[in-house]
């Protein structure tokens, strides 16, 4: 590849346009870069302003001022209380400033140490409830904030999950879905060690100057122990990373292994598993022990490490104080009890730097797998035109209609096929031939190739998504429940408000009315997740009765009388009947009574329609629906 520089030498022109382009190119190559803006689009969705970045940075600056000062007065305390004389603070270099203004502090004649000893004192300690002070309002502004900030990424996250097609959650396991939207988290995290770093970076600094000022000397030799403290505890950090990936590893491992198992009781009931489970999630665990205790072992080295290197640091310089400035006055000397309290404070803060690092290169692998979620690729985001769909006015066509699901198997074969307005459509057809990928591709669950569905006469993927669906009521084959009480699950998605009169009325309908008086709760009982406290027909029943209540135009019923008894599925139909009158139906069923009163049957056969017509028309026809005819004729 040409890159910008050889360019210029080949073309032997100097253009700086070019040049400029080149290094802005190679910088957006670059991998902080990237980094930067990953991070800026995180904050734009978090809604972090220029605002929550540099308030936060000034009063930690401020707060950081106010300990050096409170710091730096321990100087003339110390040295004041050593010589039993107060009366340079007079002159003392910034402190002079504050004397002025309280000129009585040296005045009392009878104990002018006492009084000078208090107010250095009192002033330390305003200093320091300063600080505190403007420590807990940062806290708090930031608690306030960030609270804000997990609640927008939180939301933006469910609310792209919302927009991605079916494919998408076909292929995803729900357990990793969970584990993405907990990465949301992260970018808290890398908010937080940013701000704690700015504030300990600015500490460190203030330090350093109380240092510079008490002694520029010990301050040099003090700067000579942070590299070695820094490179004993990289050491420890870069091992306690490469452990918190593996735990991560063990932990999603467990998740999905807990997901997997809790799904599925009744399968691991009745095949007896439940020991190969256990010992499956006992491995596991066992490992994720180990590694937490791996973890400890190494965190804890920090502290001691830390401890013992700053002490021999500490009296490595005492020795140098005692050397360098024996000859030196005892008041002299005691100042050096700052500086040493100073350094003790100020060294283990150089850990920040590897506590930054470590932060951020865990939070990456977890940010960088939430970052997918911002863009469309691999979403299957089933695509929409601006076109409101008020009502059918002819009819649905599929023309030449091919459908994979996944690349290299095709489901649907030159589908052909058309759905008169205000008609029965039934599709027949042995499992797996694909009668629910085409009803799937009508509701838009999936996205389907450009003009080979027409709403009457308009490529379906003219219209928006949401009126196209809001004139469409679906029983799907699995009868989808939400933990939730029978009558939300039954008035789902209604924008309208719906009487008890109604409710009862098409329950009724449903035949789940005799139902629902038997149960102590009536419509107010729960169902359980995914609706596991009712059978199969019943579930199926509440599916049919929300459709019914739905009332629009197009209904679409796949399979959705197979779990009930014949009777019961007879009481229905009567109802379905009913319902469905002056509404274009789509039926889909293997019990060939029930598509009787179809005035237009499909057979499909491996994707392609093997025949169609009117029962009349293929009975008479003798073909493939006369031998399955033929084959449930006890129906
Ligand atoms: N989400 C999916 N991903 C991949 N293949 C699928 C998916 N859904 C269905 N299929 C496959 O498509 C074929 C047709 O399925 P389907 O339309 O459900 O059949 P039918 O409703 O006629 O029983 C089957 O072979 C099935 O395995
Ligand atoms: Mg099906």
């Amino acid at each position: 590849m040409l890159k910008g520089a050889d360019f210029v030498t080949i073309t032997g022109k100097t253009d700086t346009g070019v040049i400029l382009m080149s290094i802005i190119s190679r910088l957006k190559r670059h991998k902080a870069y990237s980094n930067y803006v990953i991070m800026s689009k995180f904050f734009g969705i978090m809604g972090v302003k220029p605002i929550h970045i540099i308030l936060p940075v000034f009063l930690s600056f401020i707060a950081a001022s106010f300990d050096g000062i409170s710091l730096g007065l321990l100087v003339p305390l110390v040295k004041g209380v050593v010589s039993n004389n107060f009366y340079f603070i007079k002159e003392a270099a910034g402190l002079k400033y504050i004397v002025k203004f309280f000129p009585g502090v040296l005045l009392n004649t009878d104990s002018p140490n006492k009084n000078a000893f208090l107010f250095l004192i009192g002033l330390v300690l305003l200093f320091v409830v300063l600080k505190n002070a403007l420590n807990y309002i940062t806290s708090v502004l930031s608690a306030y904030w960030h609270g804000r900030f997990g609640r927008n990424i939180y939301l933006y996250v469910f609310e792209r999950f919302l927009t991605f097609g079916k494919m998408f959650f076909d292929r995803t396991s729900e357990g990793y879905l969970i584990m993405i939207m907990n990465y949301s988290e992260y970018t808290m995290k890398v908010l937080r060690t940013f701000e704690n770093s700015v504030n300990q970076i600015f500490t460190l600094a203030i330090y350093f100057t109380v240092m510079l000022m008490i002694s520029w000397k010990l301050t040099i030799v003090t700067l000579i122990v942070f590299p070695i403290l820094h490179y004993l505890l990289k050491a420890i950090v870069s091992r306690l990373y490469s452990i918190a990936q593996l735990t991560n590893a063990s932990m999603i491992a467990l998740q999905r292994n807990v997901f997997n198992i809790l799904s599925c009781i009744p399968l691991v009931k009745v095949y007896s598993k439940e020991d190969e489970m256990k010992a499956n999630f006992r491995n596991i665990n066992e490992e994720l022990r180990k590694l937490n205790l791996r973890s400890d072992k190494v965190g804890d080295l920090i502290n001691p490490i830390q401890e013992i290197v700053v002490t021999l640091a500490l009296l490595f310089m005492l020795a140098i104080v005692a050397l360098l400035f024996a000859e030196g006055k005892p008041a002299e000397i005691s100042v050096f009890v700052v500086f040493f309290y100073a350094a003790k404070r100020a060294l283990p803060m150089f850990n920040i730097f590897n506590i930054i690092k470590t932060d951020f290169a865990q939070a990456k692998p977890p940010l960088r797998e939430l970052y997918k979620v911002f863009d469309d690729t691999d979403k299957f985001v089933v695509a929409q035109g601006p076109e409101t769909f008020k009502e059918l006015q002819s009819g649905i066509e599929l023309k030449g209609l091919n459908f994979s699901y996944v690349k290299g198997r095709r489901v649907l074969n030159d589908v052909n096929l058309y759905m008169e307005k205000g008609k029965v459509t039934a599709l027949v057809g042995p499992s797996g031939a694909g009668k629910t990928t085409i009803v799937n591709l009508i509701v838009r669950f999936y996205d389907c190739p450009p003009g080979s569905i027409m709403v009457d006469n308009i490529d379906i993927r003219n219209f928006t998504l949401k009126s196209l669906r809001r004139e469409m009521a679906l029983v799907s084959q699995e009868a989808l429940l939400l933990n939730d009480t029978l009558r939300n699950n039954i008035t789902f998605g209604l924008d309208r408000k719906i009487t008890d009169e109604e409710l009862i009325d098409v329950s009724k309908k449903a035949r789940l009315y005799d139902f629902i008086l038997q149960l102590p709760a009536g419509f107010d009982t729960e169902v359980g997740d995914r609706g596991v406290k009712l059978s199969g027909g019943e579930k199926q029943r509440v599916a049919i009765a929300r459709a019914l209540l739905k009332k629009s135009e197009i209904l679409i019923l796949d399979e959705a009388t197979s779990s009930l008894d014949t009777k019961t599925e007879q009481l229905i139909q009567a109802a379905i009947d009913e319902a469905i009158k002056g509404k274009t139906t789509i039926v889909i069923a293997h019990r060939l009574s029930t598509v009787k009163h179809a005035d237009k049957i499909i057979v499909i056969e491996d994707g392609r329609i093997a025949e169609q017509g009117s029962l009349n028309e293929l009975l008479k026809k003798e073909g493939r629906f006369y031998r399955y005819w033929e084959d449930q004729k006890f129906f």
